[in-house]
Order: structure tokens, then sequence, then C-alpha cells
């Protein structure tokens, strides 16, 4: 095998709670991972020669600072021989969404490779790599809907409800770093269980940064304000993106189609498993 075309699902977090703050400048919290059926979608071809490349270029992000690129060449030392990849990007889910659309992509890239290049480093080494790359990759790597501790890399595989989702990008890129250094930012909510966390419900589930996110970025406020109009919503991650969650496919497309010009959005089903470990086969 030489090539391989695979998904990098997008993620909710469906409760996010800030319970500290560690001495290097990142947050503790305790947050239920999601992944969605709607993502990115990456095609990966072996080269022989050590090169890595990317297409097309994000705008904004030098190609070797991109996570895929740094995914790629997390790996090359694994390798005995001097393998590359050729690796082409179809972007759906937008930057400083609060989707996990970066994270996810270099799972993608780590797990795609790490089979193209017969590594067999396995999910947990995998997933130990990801965290070098940000505090999201982990939970991509190891495919499971999760309870999360720690910088979000602590993680307790859960099964919660697989409703339907609407998303609504609000147009406009969040900035997570200024979301996580704002001064007003709750950062003590008492750690609760993972049980009463489950046992709690989406009724009463909640994402802490929501009132900072409100403040600052005015297009998301917006967005929550008029989704709850229709469905109890939810920020996810630090945002921009705001979800609600509808039992029906049909109520999910009438709340898609009215959504206001000028937002994007999507429906999506809740998934357990990632579509990227059922698309390799790993469960
Ligand atoms: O790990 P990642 O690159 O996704 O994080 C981006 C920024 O978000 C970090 O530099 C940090 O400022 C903030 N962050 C945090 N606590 C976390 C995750 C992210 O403070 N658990």
């Amino acid at each position: 095998m030489t090539a391989l075309t695979l998904p990098a699902p997008a993620k909710l977090n469906r409760m996010l709670h800030i319970t500290g703050r560690r001495d290097d400048g990142y947050h503790e919290l305790q947050t239920l991972f999601q992944f969605l059926d709607h993502g990115d979608t990456l095609t990966f071809q072996v080269r022989e020669d050590n090169q890595v490349t990317l297409s097309p270029s994000l705008s904004g992000v030098v190609d070797e600072d991109n996570l895929i690129v740094r995914a790629a060449r997390l790996l090359q030392p694994y390798s005995q021989r001097p393998l590359g990849a050729d690796i082409q990007l179809q972007k759906r889910l937008p930057m400083g969404g609060g989707l996990g659309g970066g994270s996810s992509d270099a799972a993608t890239t780590l797990l795609a490779l790490d089979r193209l290049w017969g590594l067999e480093l396995g999910l947990e080494r995998l997933a130990e790599l990801g965290l070098q790359l940000g505090a999201d990759v982990p939970v991509f790597v190891r495919g499971r809907a999760a309870w999360a501790e720690g910088i979000g890399e602590r993680l307790t595989p859960v099964s919660l409800d697989t409703p339907w989702f609407v998303v609504i990008h609000p147009g406009i890129e969040v900035s997570t770093p200024r979301v996580f250094g704002a001064p007003q930012l709750t950062r003590n909510t008492p750690p609760i269980s993972m049980a009463r966390a489950l046992q709690e419900g989406p009724e009463a589930w909640r994402n802490d940064c929501e009132p900072v996110v409100r403040q600052l970025y005015p297009e998301v406020n917006d967005a929550l304000g008029w989704l709850s109009g229709l469905a109890p919503t939810l920020l996810t991650g630090t945002g921009a993106c705001v979800f609600c969650r509808l039992t029906s496919e049909d109520e999910a497309s009438s709340i898609l189609g009215r959504v206001r010009s000028g937002w994007t959005a999507f429906m999506a089903h809740g998934c357990n498993t990632s579509p990227l470990h059922q698309a390799l086969g790993l469960f």
C-alpha cells in the first residue's frame, strides 16, 4: 500500500469545565469529547525521498509550521528509510472554530503515515507524540468519545447519546490563547467525577469559556443567542462554533434551512468511535 484517503473528523466539547491553571500556563480541564461524521479529508501518497509536501497550502500558515507537516516530521525518525509523503487536504473545518480541525488533521497524519510507512507504533505511542503538537491531538489519535482531564490528554472512553447536531460558524476565528489568557475567565470550577458529569446529562452541561467568548466576540454571542432560541445551545471548545443537539434529522434540517445568511452551518451525527478509526478498520 502506498496511498490512503482518510477522514479527519470534527469534535465537539459536549461540556467543558476549567478547574485550574498549571505553572506552565496551560489550564486543567474536565471535558467530554465526541466526534462528528463531518470533517476534513486527507490523501497521502508515499515518497521515497524524505520530502513532505502539503497542497493546497493553508493561507497564513507556513507549510513547515502546519500541524500536518509537523506530524509527519515527528514520525520520520522512526523509519529506517528516507520516507516522505505528498499530502492533499480537503478542508471543511474552519480554523479557530473549536471543532479541533488542525488537531484532527495532525492525528489523521500520524495514523496514516504510521500505517503507510509500516511503523506500527500503536495508538498509545502515537497519542504521546500527538500531545507534543497540541492538547487536543491525543483524543483524535485514540478515536473514542472520552471524558478528558489534565489539559485534555487524560482520557477515559465513554458512551454518549448520539443525536443530530447543527453547528454554526459565525464567520470569525477565535484565538484560543486569547480566551485562555483572559483575566475574567472562570478557572476554579470544582472538579466533579466522571460518573456525576454523565449522570447530570446534556441539560446540565455547560462550557466555562462561554461567558468570556461572548464578551470578546460579539459575533459568537449573536450566534449563541439566535440558536438558543430554537434549541439548547453550547459553545464548543473556545469557539467560534456553537452547536445544538436534536433528536431527529428532520428537526436538524429545519434549523439548518433557517440559518442566517453570512453564517456557515452544517448538520452532522454524533459518533462514539471516530470515523477515522472506522475507515482504518481499527474498531
Ligand atoms: O495545545 P493547543 O496548541 O491546542 O493550545 C493552544 C493554546 O491554548 C495554548 O497555548 C494555551 O494558551 C491554551 N490552552 C490552555 N489550556 C489547555 C489547552 C490550551 O491554556 N488545556
